[in-house]
């Protein structure tokens, strides 16, 4: 079973870094193959945080291949830093792949992602202002400028001048901003080239020649299902498809193989950004969820809205990856409440959702329908045998499991790498 992929259920943060980590252990080469740095992945080991947005979380294991896909958007001064930064640490990072194919986050992306939202005003997304979406878009207008770009200086140039043309049409007359100098950005990004040089290579070709050699391969998923471009929450989403088939289109491997999908979420729901949110707690019970989870974002700091477990999303995120399993992260956080909420439905005009719905007007102004089971109010974190975990604990993961039909492989009981209870 080598091929397996690794998707949040939810709007982000769901734990992705602490599970792939644990995966990694008995894997050979981690793929990123979506999103860019807007993603945080942590991984806590030995007490130490590894926060990373770029490079995928296999790095930490020494016998472990990391690749950043052709699907990925890469800026490549954030790259050099995280590789610095790791390096600093006393990781290796000379195994590090990057895909020729993958695009370029280039400095106007930034600078239009930040006018866009600032336009946008009370409708902004609250993006992560990384320059997410301006790069996926150019990639689809096909004037993006990708990673082998940089090392032909004539094509970088050429192929430069033809974006900052409308580029800084757009910032100066729309925006009224600067227009952005050509020169700078050659120097500055074949500068980088020189450092990325040893690192790019056809990944695609490589991840497949892994998979027919019998190696496990890890699809590491960034942002989460309810983020995804096509089937998340639109306009309020990535601009990329974090799903699992998104794994196949960002990796570059076919469908067939990939035979393990596994799904991450965390025990109740978070949500950083504008969107619609169902199950968003009231502000005590979100308060102390945001203590409790310590619930700030990984890569903007933003304090994340909290909420209760959605059934209905974790249903609608079960079916769109097909998933073999899932995993339940910070279930420890739940310790603090005497009565545990889940939202089992939704409620609008009079009707009633067990299903996602089709129609985004009803996902925006439903009203969940709750169901509470009685909590533990017992400290858990160092729980390590499914057994040794309070009767309330297991029949809340149970009580998750039948309603998405798929079983539950792993419970996460705190950060660190040993804080977990393997399920089945
Ligand atoms: P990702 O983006 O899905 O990788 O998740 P993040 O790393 O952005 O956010 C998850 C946060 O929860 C991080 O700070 C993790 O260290 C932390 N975390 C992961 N699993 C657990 C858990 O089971 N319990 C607690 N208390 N924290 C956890
Ligand atoms: P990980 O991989 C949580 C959210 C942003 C915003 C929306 C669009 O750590 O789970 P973007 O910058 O992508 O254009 O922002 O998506 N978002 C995330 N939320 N976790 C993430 O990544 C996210 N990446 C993007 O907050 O609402
Ligand atoms: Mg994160």
């Amino acid at each position: 079973m080598p091929g397996i992929a690794l998707v949040g259920l939810q709007w982000g943060d769901e734990g992705k870094g602490k599970v792939t980590d644990l995966l990694a252990r008995d894997t050979d080469v981690v793929v990123r193959y979506q999103g860019g740095n807007n993603a945080g992945h942590t991984i806590v080991v030995e007490g130490e945080r590894y926060a990373l947005h770029l490079i995928p979380t296999g790095i930490l294991y020494p016998h472990c291949i990391p690749v950043i896909g052709p699907g990925v958007v890469v800026n490549p001064q954030v790259l050099l830093e995280e590789m610095t930064a790791l390096t600093g640490r006393g990781v290796d990072v000379s195994r590090l792949m990057l895909s020729g194919n993958a695009h370029l986050i280039m400095p106007y992306h930034l600078e239009l992602d930040k006018v866009t939202e600032r336009r946008l005003g009370k409708n902004r997304l609250g993006t992560t202002k990384r320059g997410i979406g301006p790069a996926y878009a150019d990639k689809a207008s096909r004037i993006g400028l990708r990673v082998q770009d940089l090392l032909d200086p004539k094509i970088f140039k050429e192929k430069l001048e033809v974006a900052l043309k409308e580029k800084n049409v757009v910032l100066t007359r729309v925006y009224g901003r600067l227009p952005i100098e050509h020169q700078a950005v050659e120097e500055e990004y074949l500068s980088y080239a020189q450092q990325l040089r040893p690192h790019i290579a056809d990944t695609s070709n490589f991840v497949q020649h892994a998979l027919d050699d019998g190696k496990t391969v890890l699809f590491e998923g960034a942002q989460a299902t309810m983020l995804d471009l096509d089937h998340g929450t639109y306009p309020y989403v990535t601009s990329s498809n974090p799903i699992a088939g998104g794994a196949t289109v960002g990796a570059g491997v076919g469908p067939k193989d990939i035979d393990r999908i596994i799904g991450i979420t965390k025990a109740y729901c978070t949500r950083v950004g504008s969107g619609p949110f169902p199950s968003e707690a009231d502000p005590v019970e979100a308060e102390i969820l945001v203590e409790a989870g310590g619930e700030y974002g990984t890569t903007t700091g933003r304090k994340r809205r909290c909420g209760w477990f959605d059934v209905v999303v974790g249903r609608y995120a079960a079916r769109l990856n097909t998933l073999t399993e899932f995993v339940v992260t910070k279930l420890d956080v739940l310790s603090e409440f005497d009565r545990i909420k889940v939202c089992v439905a939704y409620e609008f005009e009079g009707d009633r959702f067990d299903e996602f719905p089709p129609n985004q007007t009803i996902f925006n102004k439903c009203k969940a329908i709750y169901e509470e089971l009685p909590g533990w109010k017992e400290d858990i974190t160092k729980t390590t045998r499914l057994e040794d975990l309070p009767k309330e604990a297991r029949a809340y993961l149970e009580y998750i499991e039948g309603l998405l039909n798929v079983p539950v492989s792993w419970a996460s009981v705190g950060p660190g790498r040993e804080q977990i209870v393997q399920v089945k």
